[in-house]
């Protein structure tokens, strides 16, 4: 085998790097459910933070194909890219010390970081009294608090939650929950854990609701518009999920993209599926 192309430090993306660097794992994430690994990856003087989740370490699932996970997060960066909108972390698949998996690149505070847990999009998210979810909120539903009692979970109405709405929409997250949103610097939101995607079934899971039936936003219409001639036969997304995804589940994100723009709304509950994930955060 030829060496690999030697890049210039300093010029590498974060894909590049990510793919190329050395992995090093430094600890494991224990609140996961599947294996997380907290790992650095280095090239040259270059390095990062980042999450390695090898596919020998992913839970079998019931209603996914086993071992498919890690493409699953992939795709999902993909997509990500090409609506525009920089939700997903960059994630690639390689290999590592525990054999092939996804790494994404660490986002918000250090895994070391004493308020590490902290630092989901926890305040995007409220459980209020009464019936109303009051200015800036958006309601998702009721929920049962304990003793009987039950309260009005709200999310913000914020720009950054509606397109990432959007993309859940299109990639048919089934895991949409408060500790898969983090904030990174700048205020800025990603959202990670998208090891369920991709389903040919309509499993849209999420916390994010509010918008509903609601009009989208014309970015979101111009967004899903480029989305749309991605996903071409012949264009470079759609080879890209090609090797991610099976046939079916690619022609699932045509068909899904294709009735957003068709209906012009945020998709409802399908009703078949628990809509809400619990617990919610
Ligand atoms: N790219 C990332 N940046 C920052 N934190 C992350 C990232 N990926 C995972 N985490 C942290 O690790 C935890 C477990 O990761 P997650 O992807 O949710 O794993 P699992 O598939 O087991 O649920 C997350 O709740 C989050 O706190
Ligand atoms: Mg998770």
């Amino acid at each position: 085998m030829p060496a690999p192309e030697r890049i210039p430090a300093g010029s590498l993306t974060a894909v590049d790097l990510l793919t190329r660097g050395e992995l090093t794992v430094r600890g494991q994430i224990r609140e996961a459910s599947n294996a997380v690994l907290y790992c650095t990856v280095a090239y040259e003087e270059q390095s990062a933070a980042c999450v390695y989740k090898p596919v020998a370490g992913e839970r079998p699932l019931w209603d996914f194909p086993d071992g498919t996970l890690a493409q699953r997060e992939v795709a999902a960066y993909e997509v990500s890219e090409a609506l525009g909108w920089g939700l997903v972390p960059p994630t690639v698949l390689r290999d590592g010390p525990y054999g092939e998996g996804m790494v994404q690149l660490w986002v918000g505070p250090a895994a070391d970081a004493e308020d590490a847990a902290a630092v989901g999009g926890a305040e995007l998210l409220a459980l209020v009294e009464g019936e109303e979810p009051g200015d800036g909120w958006k309601a998702v539903g009721f929920a049962e608090v304990g003793e009987g009692r039950t309260a009005l979970l709200v999310h913000a109405d914020d720009v950054r939650l509606r397109r990432l709405a959007v993309l859940d929409a299109v990639i048919n997250n089934a895991d949409r929950k408060g500790g898969h949103l983090v904030l990174g610097e700048d205020e800025r939101l990603f959202g990670i854990d998208h090891g369920v995607t991709f389903n040919v079934e309509d499993k849209l899971r999420t916390l994010l609701w509010g918008w509903a039936g609601e009009k989208l936003p014309e970015e979101a219409v111009d967004a899903l518009g480029s989305l749309q001639g991605g996903l071409a036969a012949g264009e470079r997304l759609a080879g890209r999920l090609g090797e991610l995804l099976t046939a079916a589940e690619v022609d699932a994100v045509r068909e899904r993209v294709a009735a957003l723009l068709a209906a012009g709304r945020h998709p409802g509950p399908s009703g078949e599926w628990p809509a809400i994930p619990w617990p919610p955060v």
